[in-house]
């Protein structure tokens, strides 16, 4: 594998039949629609007071879900959860506001969220670019958000998950959204210009950290509370983009129980590059046990690097990570000579349970 692929730049657009690099450009713009523009139309009648949220989604369209409820966590006065599955927990009730996350709007586990959660009498905002849960919306008077179409749901993670927090803002669980996701905008417009793909891999983190998590199974760490859901991103983009297995936890958890695993098998450890996520919110003891967790694995594993957030407020020092993430993840599949857009096995698994008539 030569390393100076990385910086043919016309070759990289030539193997992205899906545009995962220009959607990657294009997200600090999507992040300003999904602020200031896909929920401007919302209808939102007052109803019953909300004593906790739920996100029901799969894959791309519930990661954002997970973005919301780290982000809630010490802000809002209600509960956010996130459902991936085809059953909603017994609390979801009209007290309940419920989004319905689909990008394809086809997913059947999300339908039947959707449907239960009707059932329940929830209160539901749906989030798609059409398919059924569209057409469920509009039948069943449900507002929903129309998100533009032509992307991997995974590309759409500003589409899916900001206008979460212009609504909860709109429904006074949340304020100063706006100025946080302006900054954020900002921020990944400079960051961009770190990380594209015209940014020759001497000066460019994600192209060196590819390189790096090539040949090796890549293990991302996050802490709780900041870069949790990230990690889960970064193995997901890895999953989807680059096709490679990857695999993430969290600290301080991961410090009871996986950490002691990494004595044998040596050969097998030593595949092994460790990525540990860093923001200046980890709570300090955290930041103590990754530098010791960092002494007590540096032998086994191939290599460890940490990537720190940068960005002023929280929702953009998340966001740096993410985008390096993705980045990092995209220019993996081209090491790999993979076409990191299409996600064939995911078709395939849906197209073979449609055609067992969903049973
Ligand atoms: C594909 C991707 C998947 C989908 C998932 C659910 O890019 O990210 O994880 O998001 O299969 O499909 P949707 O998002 O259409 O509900």
């Amino acid at each position: 594998m030569d390393a100076k692929l990385l910086d043919n730049v016309k070759l990289l657009y030539e193997k992205d039949s899906k545009g995962m690099l220009k959607a990657l450009a294009e997200l600090p713009h999507q992040c300003y629609l999904a602020c200031w523009e896909l929920p401007g139309q919302l209808q939102l009648e007052d109803s019953v007071p909300i004593s906790n949220i739920v996100v029901t989604g799969l894959g791309g369209s519930a990661i954002g879900g997970d973005l919301l409820r780290v982000y809630c966590l010490d802000r809002c006065s209600v509960p956010v959860l996130v459902n991936r599955d085809y059953n909603l927990p017994a609390f979801v009730g009209p007290d309940t506001l419920l989004f319905a996350v689909s990008y394809s709007g086809n997913t059947e586990e999300t339908l039947s969220a959707y449907q239960q959660a009707r059932q329940k009498g929830a209160r539901i905002v749906a989030l798609t670019t059409g398919g059924q849960l569209a057409e469920l919306a509009q039948q069943d008077g449900v507002p929903w958000i129309r998100i533009p179409a032509g992307l991997q749901p995974r590309a759409a993670t500003g589409f899916l998950f900001i206008p979460t927090l212009v609504v909860l803002e709109k429904l006074g669980f949340l304020s100063g959204v706006e100025k946080e996701v302006a900054e954020l905008v900002e921020h990944l417009k400079t960051l961009q210009k770190n990380l594209a793909p015209e940014v020759p891999l001497e000066s460019n983190s994600a192209k060196q950290l590819a390189l790096k998590l090539h040949g090796r199974i890549p293990v991302i760490w996050g802490a709780s509370g900041t870069s949790e859901v990230v990690a889960q991103r970064w193995k997901g983009q890895i999953n989807e983009n680059a096709k490679a297995p990857a695999y993430w936890n969290v600290l301080p958890e991961l410090n009871h129980n996986e950490l002691v695993g990494f004595k044998v098998p040596s050969e097998l450890l030593s595949q092994l590059h460790i990525v540990i996520l860093r923001d200046p919110d980890d709570h300090p003891r955290v930041q103590k046990r990754m530098a010791i967790t960092k002494e007590v694995i540096a032998q086994s594993v191939a290599g460890i690097t940490e990537v720190s957030a940068s960005g002023g407020n929280r929702l953009a020092r998340a966001y740096s990570l993410i985008y390096s993430g993705d980045y990092t993840s995209v220019y993996l599949a081209f090491l790999y000579g993979i076409d990191p857009g299409p996600v064939e096995v995911i078709d395939y698994l849906k197209q073979a349970l449609a055609s067992n008539g969903g049973r």
